[in-house]
């Protein structure tokens, strides 16, 4: 059991929701700018000798973001909390995992070793890649939140959906969800081709007439979800629903989603957005109560 959470500005509402189901105490804090933009942190809890919890996304403004992290877990080390649980439910700078080119920056490596230097435990939800985890010498977790995804579709009372992911990467999302609701899985196949342009390949699916559920772990400009969803209908899928776990949502893709005929279009709250129905803090708070 941890004794006090602090919550990052990204995480405010995750990490009320946690400290109740916990019953742990939330820290008083103050984080606000100077005029120059640059951050000011001040924690005013007493957390000498304490298990502490810092939870904080690092999505777009994704510095701004992750300083405030850091600058929360070395406070909390200076004012001598005893442990540091961190927790990134959505973990900026994922995307470069390694140098895919001669002298790329590896990205995730770098905020990892940030985040450990202050850290005891980390955990994040949906890695963009698992290896992630391997960045960090401290004991490092990566939370599924597909089954809480799945349960928010079970509302919905559907008879064998067809669970898809836009790509083979998203097919162990899809079975899980599909596993909750009693339907099958399957993907699409997907050929990026640069930033936010995807071709989807035909695959033969057997949705005609069938309510189709798309899942995968992020929508960025959506064009990936656009696609399949608009080639899911035009074979005839009955009702097409669309899920994410990372609402990063860089455009208005929400509004094309419904005008292309999305019956739902929904996300967990690791990012806030206007589709950030799901809470994963009960995923949270079962993570740190171990
Ligand atoms: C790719 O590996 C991810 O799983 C998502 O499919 C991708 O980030 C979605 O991008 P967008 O929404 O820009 O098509």
């Amino acid at each position: 059991m941890s004794d006090i959470i602090i919550a990052g500005t990204t995480c405010q509402g995750i990490a009320r929701e946690v400290a109740d189901e916990t019953k742990t105490k939330l820290g008083q804090l103050t984080v606000k700018k100077f005029p120059d933009g640059e951050l000011y942190v001040r924690i005013e809890s007493d957390v000498r000798g304490k298990d502490c919890v810092v939870i904080q996304s690092t999505q777009n403004p994704h510095g701004r973001n992750l300083i405030e992290l850091f600058l929360l877990i070395d406070t909390l080390k200076e004012l001598g909390a005893k442990r540091i649980k961190t927790i990134v439910p959505f973990f900026g700078y994922g995307r470069q995992d390694k140098s895919f080119n001669p002298g790329e920056a590896v990205t995730s490596k770098t905020v990892a070793k940030h985040i450990e230097i202050g850290s005891d435990e980390f955990y994040s939800i949906n890695l963009h890649k698992d290896r992630i985890l391997d960045f960090f010498n401290v004991p490092a977790k990566n939370l599924d939140a597909s089954p809480v995804l799945g349960e928010y579709f079970k509302t919905y009372d559907m008879k064998s959906p067809v669970v898809i992911g836009p790509d083979r990467g998203a097919i162990d999302m899809a079975k899980s969800v599909a596993g909750i609701l009693g339907g099958t899985a399957d993907y699409l196949k997907k050929k990026r081709l640069g930033p936010g342009e995807v071709e989807m390949k035909p695959k033969t699916l057997s949705v005609k007439d069938k309510d189709v559920i798309l899942v995968d772990d992020i929508i960025d400009s959506g064009g990936t979800m656009l696609m399949a969803g608009e080639m899911l209908k035009s074979q005839g899928a009955l009702n097409v629903m669309v899920g994410c776990i990372h609402p990063v949502l860089t455009t208005n893709i929400v509004t094309k989603l419904f005008a292309a005929g999305a019956a739902d279009v929904v996300a967990t709250n690791t990012i806030p957005s206007q589709i950030s129905f799901i809470t994963v803090s009960s995923l949270i708070a079962d993570a740190i109560k171990e």
